[in-house]
């Protein structure tokens, strides 16, 4: 299909007003029919706290406000509902309340990333409204609607419980004085987030923007017979539709092989039901994504392949020209078999692992500025590496990566679910053909279908023992579920292989992992990398062997775990105390006295790893007698790196933390 192109028209904005009050003063909005009360704060009336993190699911909490003084989720209110009612968001809280919003939550290191925040923050004042003094589990109770993906909650509760300190008249608990690493430093710009002051991509408006909207894939598996974008074209306010003829440059991406099109062709199969088969440009958001919605595919439907062991058959279809293993990783030490032999206990099992979503609070959202001159663009992610961003979206346009800036804007989470590119080339591309600023931001259900996922994966494993539990041999086969493409998933397994024995000693290793292409959402990186699942498999063995030897959970693992000169499943010599042992004396009697408990221990690399030295640098820049610029290209992403990089400073240069801006 060709690009087609409509001149501009108007948007579709009508609809009735809604006359409320937000904030302490009247207002009166027209919003078009079927939309909430979210699109209606967010979206007519400039406001930015209440977060969009799932509408219309209801299920996150990040949007919540007060209507008539109680928390509610404005993504599940039609903007009608909010006639006559009083509506107070982040934003019209008293000075005083914000403050102590702020202060309590960033004193207590209760945001990380900060996208819930808000909405946490305003269930907290409903609450000490009406109990100035609840209990630890009144508060747990309170926000079970709201969902927090990085702090685990525990310090959300300490940081409500001094609020409720402070409102009852306690001061604060004084701030750590230290300034350098070691110091408890409160989170850079923490009150902008606890106050959703802090704009994420979508709260960021630009001036003449146009909003784009992906048509996805319906099947994973299925030849794109036609792409009919006639009804899309003819709605008011759609500027373009755009599929893979449009793209100018190479229409493959990937972090490390370029095997992810932007843009399914026409003659192509889709791999998954994340991809991408046209993007439509219109005037609003909710516009493309209704316009995407009536492209219309014609598909020859075919069996997708889900199984990877099904991949690895001969004669399964192929998913990529060069097949379905994308990577086998394997290593071996000693001699197995004879260890095997002569082991006084042997324990075999088969575990499998299934797909995680990482199910960061913030879903994608990109925009990108056509820049005057050159020409070249200036694109606003929240992707986890820009340059990777930067590489990948001028190879796609087909221009020098000089003539393309990405700009970090701290994401809303990410996880590993943010390393690879989601849209940024399709917004990317979107802008440079319609020369125009671009936004897109994925609704909650787009966003799960398009990123990457923890991998799936199956281990076959076997372990064997001495008569007192000593480990002898392992012997593991790991199988990974890929999905439709590459992403870091070689990696991954690699690292699943190098952890398959955990923190424990053994000379005799036959291991081999492979990473197999099937039609299911492609796996990426996700916290732990591949270590996560091994030590699933390893932790269930022992515990398994500790019962054949007669022995408890703790003891196989203190028998066992490596100590200084014992080497890794690698080979890799362990050159310093980690601490496990002393962590294991430390939980000895916890676990022996309980009724009911379980116990594991977890190894994962630091770094690059296998070997490569690690190195990072930044560049301090002076301007002016009161500020100093820290130049660095890593990503915040809610785990604290620009606090992190402002107490580097302190501790290397001796100033204090308010000079330095990362
Ligand atoms: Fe409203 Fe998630 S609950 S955005
Ligand atoms: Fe709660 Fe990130 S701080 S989701």
């Amino acid at each position: 299909m060709k690009s087609v192109t409509r001149k501009q028209s108007t948007s579709q904005q009508s609809g009735a007003a809604v006359s409320f009050t937000l904030n302490g003063r009247p207002a009166s909005v027209k919003i078009p029919p079927g939309r909430s009360l979210l699109s209606l704060l967010r979206e007519q009336c400039g406001i930015i706290s209440p977060k969009n993190g799932c509408e219309p699911q209801g299920a996150c909490g990040c949007c919540t406000v007060l209507i008539d003084e109680k928390p509610r989720l404005a993504c599940t209110l039609r903007a009608e509902k909010a006639e006559g009612r009083r509506i107070v968001t982040a934003e019209g809280l008293p000075p005083n309340v914000r403050d102590q919003a702020a202060d309590c939550f960033v004193r207590a290191g209760a945001v990380q990333c900060g996208f819930c925040i808000p909405g946490i923050a305003m269930r907290a004042v409903a609450l000490l409204e009406r109990n100035a003094s609840p209990s630890r589990a009144e508060i747990a109770h309170e926000l079970r609607g709201n969902l927090c993906r990085c702090t685990g909650y525990t310090k959300i509760v300490d940081a409500i419980e001094l609020m409720a300190r402070v409102r009852r008249g306690e001061p604060l608990p004084p701030a750590d004085e230290r300034n350098g690493v070691g110091a408890s430093l409160g989170r850079y710009r923490g009150g902008e987030f606890v106050l959703g002051d802090f704009r994420y991509i979508d709260d960021i408006r630009i001036e003449g923007s146009l909003f784009a909207a992906m048509r996805f894939s319906d099947h994973p598996r299925a030849l794109i017979r036609s792409i009919d974008a006639a009804e899309a074209l003819s709605m008011c306010g759609v500027h373009r539709v755009m599929t893979a003829d449009d793209v100018p440059g190479d229409r493959y991406v990937g972090l490390i092989i370029p095997d992810w099109p932007i843009l399914v062709a026409i003659g192509e199969e889709t791999r998954c039901v994340g991809d991408i088969l046209a993007i439509v440009v219109a005037d609003d958001q909710h516009l493309a994504r209704e316009a995407a919605a009536k492209v219309k595919i014609d598909y020859e439907v075919r069996e997708p392949i889900t199984d990877p062991r099904a991949a690895l058959e001969p004669g399964a279809a192929k998913i990529h020209p060069a097949g379905n293993l994308l990577s086998r990783s394997a290593f071996a030490r000693g001699d197995v078999n004879a260890a095997f032999e002569r082991a006084a206990h042997v324990v075999e099992e088969t575990y499998r692992t299934q797909p995680i979503e990482h199910m960061f609070l913030e879903p994608e959202s990109c925009i990108a500025i056509p820049q005057d001159g050159s020409p070249s663009l200036r694109v606003l992610t929240q992707g986890q590496g820009v340059f990777d961003d930067r590489r990948q979206i001028a190879s796609v346009l087909g221009w020098d990566q000089s003539r393309v800036k990405v700009e970090l804007v701290s994401n809303g989470g990410a996880f590993g679910g943010k390393e690879d590119m989601s849209i940024q080339a399709q917004t990317a591309l979107s802008a440079v053909l319609c020369q125009r600023p671009v936004k897109c931001t994925l609704t909650r259900d787009e966003s799960i279908r398009l990123h990457p996922k923890r991998h799936a994966v199956t281990i076959n494993i076997k372990v064997a023992s001495d008569s007192k539990g000593c480990i002898t041999a392992v012997k593991a086969r790991m199988i990974g579920d890929k999905g439709a493409y590459a992403s870091v998933g070689a990696k991954v397994l690699e690292r699943a292989a190098g952890h398959a024995i955990g923190p424990y000693r053994c000379e005799n290793v036959d291991i081999e992992s492979l990473a197999v292409y099937t039609n299911n959402p492609p796996c990426g990186a996700m916290r732990g990398f591949g270590a996560n699942q091994a030590a699933f498999a390893i932790e269930r063995s022992l515990d398994r062997l500790a019962k054949k030897v007669g022995i408890d959970g703790w003891e196989i693992r203190w028998r066992n775990v490596l100590d200084v000169g014992d080497r890794f499943c690698t080979g890799q010599v362990l050159d310093k105390p980690f601490g496990l042992k002393q962590t294991l004396l430390a939980v000895k009697d916890a676990f022996r006295n309980a009724k009911w408990a379980g116990i594991a221990c977890g190894i994962k690399n630091v770094g690059i790893g296998n070997g490569l030295s690690d190195e990072g640098k930044a560049i301090l820049q002076v301007v002016a007698t009161d500020r100093i610029i820290i130049r660095t290209g890593f990503t915040e992403m809610g785990q604290g790196y620009f606090t992190i990089c402002i107490q580097t400073a302190c501790e290397e240069t001796g100033l204090p933390p308010r000079i330095f801006v990362p």
